[in-house]
């Protein structure tokens, strides 16, 4: 029919080609996160009796990703507001009666300090119970810390995030040890395989980047919040929602009340970890940091970014991850921290005054028994 017509011919052909392109992108568009993981977040047909075997190994990260290059992440839009509900009783707050007199509540940042008696646990319980919210919880129990895994998991049922969706990430590399444990309605445990490295050193700091590796692959759409914890602690008391915030530090029980020269912070210039004497806000204990999967997210990419640096001049800061987390903090200052009543240590023996209650410890042990290279 336009035969001879050689531009018309031209035009239809053109037009053809862009309507097929708009026919595919529209097959083809990216699905806004929130459907994906609506339609696709495994159900947990028995949940609370098995732990859930899932096949994906995360392999020696160093040959997946390359640090600076990882893939970017759809928003997972998370419920922020503070919505209350009516009619609830509760305390009257007063300015001039501070909820604590004998310990700092809040930094100089304006991010709150948690303890006890600084929240009232039923007014955030029904501010974040509604959010309907899925709090992902990494554990790594490699070589013989897989010991630990039965009364981390049996304490946290009892005290941690109890009626919130938990979804625990146990990382191992022996998946028949992990115990079977009862999971209370809408909680699940996922086991991921993970190589054993040689050094307790290494175990330790390439959680960094398979946390960053899991969250690239799975937990950006699984979850809202992630909380990474050791295993070799145990769960005493309630360690709810007021934990939840946007980039969450702990600080750690040892150091709390030291002047900032003596903390432990990586002090050699050539390291990644670097922090000055006369710089440092507290010390943060790397057995516990979490926050937003977006935020934590960031923060593991820079550590791991950062361990990588140090690993290529053959420099390991002096406490590993905690060091590039303790830099990490010092330079994206937390919205959150939690007291030391969060984190606690059974080595320290009884409590002081300001603990209150302690809500999680690490437990004793023998580290030249447990550890691989002591
Ligand atoms: N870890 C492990 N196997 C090891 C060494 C460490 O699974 O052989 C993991 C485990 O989750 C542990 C964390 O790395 O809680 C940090 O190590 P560790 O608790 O020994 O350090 P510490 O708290 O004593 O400094
Ligand atoms: C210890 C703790 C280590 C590390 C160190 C920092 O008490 O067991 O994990 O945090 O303090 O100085
Ligand atoms: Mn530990």
């Amino acid at each position: 029919m336009f035969k001879g017509r050689p531009l018309m011919r031209c035009c239809l052909l053109i037009s053809g080609i862009v309507l097929l392109l708009g026919v595919l992108q529209f097959i083809f568009r990216p699905v806004p996160f929130g459907v994906i993981s609506s339609c696709f977040r495994p159900s947990n047909p028995h949940p609370g009796i098995e732990p859930v075997l899932t096949q994906q190994a995360v392999p020696s990260p160093i040959a997946t990703t390359t640090p600076g290059k990882s893939k970017k992440l759809t928003r997972r839009p998370v419920n922020q507001d503070l919505a209350f509900p009516q009619g609830l009783h509760y305390e009257q707050p007063h300015l001039l009666k501070p909820w604590r007199g004998d310990v700092l509540t809040v930094t100089s940042w304006l991010a709150p300090i948690v303890w006890e008696g600084t929240f009232d646990p039923v007014i955030i319980d029904s501010i974040y119970k509604p959010q309907n919210l899925t709090i992902a919880t990494t554990v790594f129990a490699v070589g013989k810390y897989t010991r630990f895994l039965r009364d981390f998991l049996e304490s946290a049922e009892k005290h941690y995030m109890v009626d919130f969706k938990v979804h625990y990430y146990v990382f191992t590399d022996q998946p028949t040890e992990v115990p079977s444990v009862n999971l209370a309605p809408g909680r699940e445990l996922h086991v991921i395989p993970v190589p054993k490295f040689n050094r307790w050193q290494e175990i330790s700091l390439r959680r960094m980047e398979i946390i960053q590796t899991t969250i690239e692959e799975r937990i950006h759409k699984e979850a809202d919040y992630i909380y990474c914890l050791d295993v070799d602690m145990k769960f005493h008391n309630r360690w709810g929602p007021e934990v939840l915030g946007s980039l969450v530090g702990a600080i750690h029980p040892w150091f709390y009340d030291f002047d900032r020269v003596h903390f432990t912070y990586e002090r050699r210039p050539s390291s990644k970890a670097y922090i000055p004497k006369d710089q440092g806000d507290f010390y943060y204990m790397g057995c516990v940091f979490g926050g937003l999967v977006e935020e934590v997210h960031k923060l593991t990419k820079k550590c791991r970014e950062h361990l990588e640096v140090d690993k290529s001049i053959g420099v390991e800061a002096a406490w590993q991850e905690e060091s590039h987390l303790n830099w990490y903090f010092l330079y994206n200052k937390p919205t959150k921290l939690l007291s030391p009543e969060y984190l606690w240590d059974d080595l320290k023996g009884g409590t002081p005054r300001e603990i209150r209650a302690v809500r999680f410890s690490s437990v004793i042990k023998n580290k030249a028994e447990v550890r691989e290279n002591v």
